[in-house]
């Protein structure tokens, strides 16, 4: 399609040679390639979202999946650099790499820890993070529910609880629990925003699965991984306030977790907006131009 699209333009140049068809000749010949690395990779809706946005704001690009052996991302991440490629998005289990890796990080990278987006330039390596700016993009612009204000529960303590930490208490909840299997690892996460004086007005504590009976939450965000392994986490019925908002960022399947907030009756959101504007952010970060996200959600949830 490139192609016959150079011919095309080859053809007007012959007839006009105005220097307006010289630069979109240019505009073809310069490609940006990115990827989506990770391991496993086939499953990835990245590069259909990448290629929507792309063809939504007439950007030149092409973006693909990379399968990184687990022993090798930084040399597959910089094959990628020596064959050019202007940047790439990097999932699990590589986003702690990737933040090691980047000789640059964006401020919500280092408040995250871990890198979903990297940029490629004479810079060399910047590493960002915008998993958090799209969970809070979806909740607040998509679904219109502010988290100014509200009770939030962050069920998990791994790497994608981190990842979303930071963004959230920026939006000023009232009350923000984190609880997690391991309890310690929700206590350090506490720990760690208490040494912040940013959020000083937030309450922020870390209780055992056990101890939320009786608790009530605005905003519940499933942060684990259970919806792998179909596990039901052991939560009492009393963590979802009426009309609260449960959040499992995973997608593509309805998850056990998923099934209790519906019992519940919680109003329930996969990840699959999250993943979107995770994606948007970066393509943003990339190209300097914010896509439109809604009309990508309804096309992908069409696949
Ligand atoms: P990710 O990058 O997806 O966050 P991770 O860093 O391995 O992956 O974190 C997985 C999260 O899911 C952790 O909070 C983990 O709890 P532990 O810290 O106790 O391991 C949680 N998790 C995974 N399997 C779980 C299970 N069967 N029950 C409860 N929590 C589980």
């Amino acid at each position: 399609m490139v192609g016959s699209m150079q011919a095309y333009l080859g053809q007007i140049k012959h007839h006009l040679n105005t220097s307006m068809v010289n630069q979109h000749i240019n505009t073809l010949n310069q490609i940006d390639h990115y990827a989506v690395v990770g391991n496993p990779i086939a499953h990835s809706k990245s590069p259909l979202i990448h290629a929507a946005f792309a063809a939504q704001t007439m950007q030149m690009l092409e973006y693909e999946r990379v399968l990184s052996p687990l022993d090798g991302f930084t040399n597959t991440i910089q094959a990628m650099r020596s064959r050019g490629f202007k940047g790439a998005n990097v999932t699990v289990p590589f986003k702690l790499e990737a933040f090691e890796l980047a000789n640059n990080l964006t401020e919500r990278a280092q408040d995250a820890g871990a890198v979903n987006t990297l940029i490629f330039d004479e810079t060399g390596i910047t590493g960002d993070n915008t998993d958090g700016a799209g969970i809070v993009r979806d909740i607040q612009q998509n679904l219109g529910l502010s988290i100014a204000g509200k009770r939030v529960l962050l069920i998990g303590a791994g790497g994608a609880a981190e990842g979303v930490l930071h963004p959230i208490l920026a939006c000023s909840p009232s009350l923000l629990v984190i609880t997690n299997r391991t309890l310690n690892k929700a206590i350090s996460m506490v720990k760690k925003v208490e040494e912040q004086s940013d959020y000083r007005f937030i309450s922020v504590n870390a209780y055992a699965f056990d101890d939320l009976q009786g608790q009530a939450f605005d905003i519940v965000i499933n942060a684990t991984s259970t919806g792998l392994s179909d596990t039901l986490l052991p939560l009492p019925t009393s963590i979802f306030a009426p009309q609260a908002l449960a959040y499992d960022m995973m997608y593509g399947r309805e998850t056990p977790f998923m099934a209790f907030a519906r019992l519940c009756n919680a109003n329930v959101v996969d990840g699959l907006g999250m993943l979107i504007e995770q994606a948007a952010e970066a393509f943003y970060a990339w190209r300097g131009v914010h896509p439109e996200t809604q009309s990508v959600m309804q096309y992908i949830r069409t696949l």
